[in-house]
């Protein structure tokens, strides 16, 4: 199995997701959805993005690179009796089977950005969405001490070895000039290419900071491997201690609970 799969099959990423819900309903509801419209959700976890988009009539496919995930966001859209939302596997590198020009809107949120060749993803998703149609990337920004996920991730691979040869960082693509060179690459002008910062939020009305952190170390596959990583040389404490005081820091929360804003660039590639 590809370390990219394992990563996202570790742990459980539906508990994460969970915290992220609001967001998801709300970045969907600023995307002027009008039906009939048939869209990508690429990296779509259990389907945060996902079921909302199916929610306001549009005909969403859901692709994810790990199982577990697509098995839970299947479970939901089953719930919800969304029979227009279908998960399946599939990486999104290499959308083998997914036809050319077949979606108006290719949206990924936190998704596409964790796959590993980056000029590969950005010709797929030109490839699979309709001219006219457009692109809609939420990416972490890094080195942003108020993009939390990228400030979380930043520590917990300060924990890790160092990455293998030619691995590239996932938060490249909340890099100005990485998105356009990759997008360029894939044949689209930069005059079509917007970028804007937004803003997203973690969630936990009955959880404290410190039982999001437990979250992310139990749960959320980078963390837990930082942590596997941290404990064989004795700094797993350290490492908590280090995510507590940034989630403690970032918490906007006055009342114990959990609300943790968390700055992302915000893509639109029109086609
Ligand atoms: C941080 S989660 C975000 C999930 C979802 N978009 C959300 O906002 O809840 C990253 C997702 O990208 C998926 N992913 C990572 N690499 C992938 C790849 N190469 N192809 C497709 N999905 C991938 C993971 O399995 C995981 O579901």
């Amino acid at each position: 199995m590809s370390p990219n799969k394992a990563l996202w099959e570790k742990g459980d990423f539906t508990e994460i997701a969970a915290l992220m819900r609001q967001s998801g309903e709300a970045l969907v509801g600023s995307l002027g959805i009008a039906t009939p419209l048939r869209v990508l959700d690429l990296g779509c976890g259990d389907g945060t993005t996902a079921v909302p988009l199916a929610r306001l009539g549009a005909e969403v496919v859901g692709i994810d690179i790990a199982r577990n995930l697509v098995e839970a966001g299947n479970k939901r859209a089953a719930q919800a009796g969304l029979d227009r939302l279908t998960f399946q596997e599939g990486d999104a590198c290499d959308l083998q089977g997914v036809d050319d020009h077949s979606f108006d809107l290719t949206l990924s949120v936190f998704g596409a950005m964790f796959a590993p060749k980056p000029f590969e993803v950005a010709k797929e998703m030109v490839r699979v969405t309709k001219p006219g149609g457009r692109i809609v990337m939420g990416n972490w920004i890094p080195n942003d001490p108020t993009s939390f996920v990228s400030q979380l991730l930043k520590i917990s691979s300060s924990f890790m070895p160092p990455p293998p040869e030619g691995f590239v960082s996932p938060m490249t693509w909340g890099v100005e000039a990485h998105i356009i060179e990759r997008f360029g690459q894939a044949g689209v002008a930069r005059e079509n290419i917007s970028m804007v910062k937004d803003s997203f939020l973690f969630i936990a009305p009955d959880n404290s900071p410190a039982e999001v952190v437990e979250s992310f170390r139990r749960f959320y596959g980078p963390t837990m491997n930082a942590f596997e990583a941290a404990q064989k040389v004795g700094k797993a404490e350290e490492l908590h201690h280090r995510l507590l005081e940034l989630a403690n820091a970032q918490n906007q929360s006055a009342d114990g609970s959990t609300s943790i804003p968390a700055t992302f660039l915000r893509v639109t590639v029109r086609l």
